[in-house]
Parts: C-alpha cells; sequence; structure tokens
C-alpha cells in the first residue's frame, strides 16, 4: 500500500449525487515500457506524448447508495458493455484502498472514444485516463483542499492501476513513467510532465497511425510484461531503456531529428525483439508492417525527409515527423503505404497537450 495516496476521510464533505466528465488522450511511447513487477511497477522508465485526437470521453454520474460495496453500471458509446465490467470490477478492487468513498456510490460510468472501435488502436490508456481523472474529481468535491498537483499526480497513480501507459496520459505533452538517474522527480508510481526543454520541432510532431491489423491481438500487453520477468536479455534491456532515455533527452533539447530517429526505430524494434525471443515467444508485426518499415527506410535514403516509424505492442505502424512534412509525408503514404492498410485506412493524428475536464 502507498500511504500517500490513501483518502484521509477526516477532510470530508458529505456529497449525495452529481457527476464528472473528462476527455483524456491516448499517448505513444517513444521510449517503451516493457516489463513490470507486482503492482504495476515498471522495470524501465518511459517517455511518450499525448495524441491530440485519439481520446476517450467518460462520464461518471454517482449517487449515495444504501449498499456498502461499490457498484457500478458501464456503457460503451451507450449500450451496457458487460465484457468490460469485469475488467473495471479488478480495477476498482486495485484502487479501493486508495478511494474507500467509492463504496458508498452507485456509478454509472459512460465512455467513448474518438477513434474506431475496431481499428486496432487501444484504448486501455485514454479510457483508465479519464476514468481515473472522473474518480479525482468526486475525491475533490469530498474533500475540497485537494491542490492540483495532488489532484493529477493520484489521478495517474490511479491510471497505472488499471493500465500501466494510462498514467502517462494525466498531464501535458511528453509525460515520463519510471524512476531514473538521469530524472530524479521521475516516479514508479505516477508519470510527471516531461522537466527538461524541448526543441520547437518536436511541438509539432505528427503521428500517422498506419492501420496494418483491425483485430484484436492475441497476445496482450499485460502478459508480455510478465514474459520480461525471466526473460534472458531483460538486464540488457532496462539498460538499453535507461541509454535510450538519455539520447532522446539531448535529441529533444538539441532539435536533433537524425538521433531521435535513431532512437524511436531502435525503441520500437527493440520492444518486439523482446516479444520475439520471451519464452513464449510471440510476433504481433505482420508481413505488411515490415513491408511498411521497409518503404520508410527506402523514402528516407532517396529524400531528406525526418519522417520515422514506432510500434506498440500491435501490427500497426505509427508514423512520426514534424508538421512542415505532412503534405509530402500524405502523398508517400498515398503512393506508397495505402496498400499494406487493412481496407486503406490510417489515422493523421499530431502531438496534444492533455487532458481536459468537461
Ligand atoms: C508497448 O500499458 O497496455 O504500448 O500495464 O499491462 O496495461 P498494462 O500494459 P500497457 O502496455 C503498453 C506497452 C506499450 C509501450 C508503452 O506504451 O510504453
Amino acid at each position: 500500500m502507498v500511504r500517500e495516496f490513501v483518502f484521509n476521510l477526516k477532510k470530508k464533505n458529505e456529497i449525495f449525487n452529481g457527476e464528472s466528465h473528462w476527455k483524456a488522450p491516448s499517448n505513444i511511447a517513444l521510449i517503451k515500457y516493457w516489463g513490470k513487477k507486482s503492482n504495476q511497477i515498471p522495470i524501465n522508465p518511459s517517455l511518450s506524448f499525448a495524441l491530440k485526437n485519439c481520446y476517450t470521453q467518460t462520464k461518471v454520474s454517482f449517487v449515495q447508495s444504501d449498499n456498502s460495496n461499490l457498484d457500478f453500471d458501464f456503457f460503451f458509446e451507450g449500450n451496457r458493455k458487460k465484457s468490460f465490467e469485469n475488467k473495471l470490477k479488478k480495477y476498482f478492487k486495485n484502487i479501493i484502498i486508495y478511494c474507500s468513498y467509492l463504496s458508498k456510490f452507485k456509478l454509472k460510468i459512460e465512455s467513448s472514444n474518438s477513434f474506431p472501435h475496431s481499428s486496432g488502436i487501444a484504448s486501455s490508456a485514454s479510457s483508465y485516463c479519464a476514468l481515473s481523472l472522473c474518480i479525482m474529481d468526486i475525491e475533490k468535491k469530498i474533500d475540497p483542499s485537494i491542490d492540483n498537483q495532488r489532484f493529477l499526480r493520484k489521478a495517474s497513480f490511479l491510471a497505472r492501476l488499471g493500465s500501466g501507459s494510462a498514467c502517462r496520459s494525466t498531464k501535458g505533452s511528453y509525460s515520463m513513467w519510471g524512476k531514473s538517474n538521469v530524472f530524479p522527480m521521475a516516479s514508479n508510481l505516477f508519470s510527471i510532465e516531461y522537466p527538461e526543454k524541448v526543441n520547437e520541432i518536436f511541438n509539432t510532431l505528427c503521428d500517422t497511425i498506419l492501420i496494418v491489423d483491425k483485430q484484436k491481438k492475441k497476445f496482450s500487453s499485460t502478459d508480455g510484461h510478465m514474459l520480461m520477468q525471466n526473460h534472458p536479455f531483460s538486464i540488457a534491456r532496462i539498460s538499453q531503456a535507461k541509454d535510450n532515455l538519455l539520447l532522446i533527452k539531448n535529441a529533444l533539447e538539441l532539435g536533433d531529428l537524425k538521433l531521435f530517429i535513431k532512437v524511436v526505430e531502435s525503441e520500437a524494434l527493440s520492444l518486439h525483439s523482446m516479444m520475439m525471443t520471451s519464452d513464449p515467444q510471440f510476433i504481433l508485426m505482420k508481413p505488411n508492417t515490415l513491408k511498411i518499415i521497409d518503404e520508410i527506410w527506402e523514402y528516407r535514403k532517396k529524400t531528406k525527409s525526418n519522417v520515422c516509424f514506432t510500434l506498440d505492442a500491435g501490427a500497426n505502424v505509427h508514423l512520426i515527423y514534424p508538421q512542415e512534412e505532412f503534405d509530402s509525408i500524405q502523398k508517400f503514404i498515398n503512393l506508397k503505404l495505402l496498400i499494406f492498410c487493412e481496407s486503406g485506412k490510417f489515422i493523421n493524428d499530431k502531438i496534444g497537450i492533455g487532458p481536459l475536464k468537461l
């Protein structure tokens, strides 16, 4: 138990009902979180940026109930979603020691995503982040003395207990999570806004998500993380992530796009190498993922482009590039990459500024 985040029952306002509503972004990791210990503690630090157009909106309505157990119904895009309620039960079980006031309420949770459900884009980061921010809103109604820093820290802490990467969506554009010697403020328990200088070019990044496979993946990230515990390369991976974090810090500060590309692609391919060398091993890339990577490398060789790719735990490819290349990259996608996308689908997104209270 982390005492710091346990709700202080002494500071109580009696609240009977109300609602709260937040919009929270998905994020894309540049330095990948891969591997965790118990209680959602990452084995290495990670860094990501928030997206602008891929987000979840969640409304939580609450009424006091006589029942002394937390009770809730979950609706996704207007329909009751019982399959997700089991996951949420686990989440609430994890957070109830930190949010004991929840056991007095009956909640109605209504959630929707800005991106299509069947696009292969993971929604757990934005969903758990939006829900955790709504929960913190309830907490603040009960204890109005909570300041902004504690509000966001605890929201990140709670989101982490739902899904690790969700904790990086609670604040700002660039976020970090996980202890690091280079960033003494960073924590394993919640994310912090990236504290160092970022050259202007990196505040204009675009992320075009090429949908290679719309299917739900056969191997979950959670299972993949667990396999890092006895992984033959886990020590080397942890040290690589730390080295890459230092390199990307320099790239971000100096506006060094070449170094940025090198680190971002190294992280994407290392992530998938870890999957391929786990026991049991698994492969989430598809033949079209590799074809796209090949085309990107070819395109970079032929042009002066600063486009690069990253991957999350799936087959889809994220094309990352500065805004000034938007038009040329759209042409490149249409000419060379569209044929590798399932149903010709891709989503244009860009760096965002974090969550918003609605
Ligand atoms: C490859 O956050 O989805 O996207 O903590 O088990 O919910 P859980 O895993 P999750 O893992 C995301 C892994 C990743 C890399 C990253 O986002 O850093």
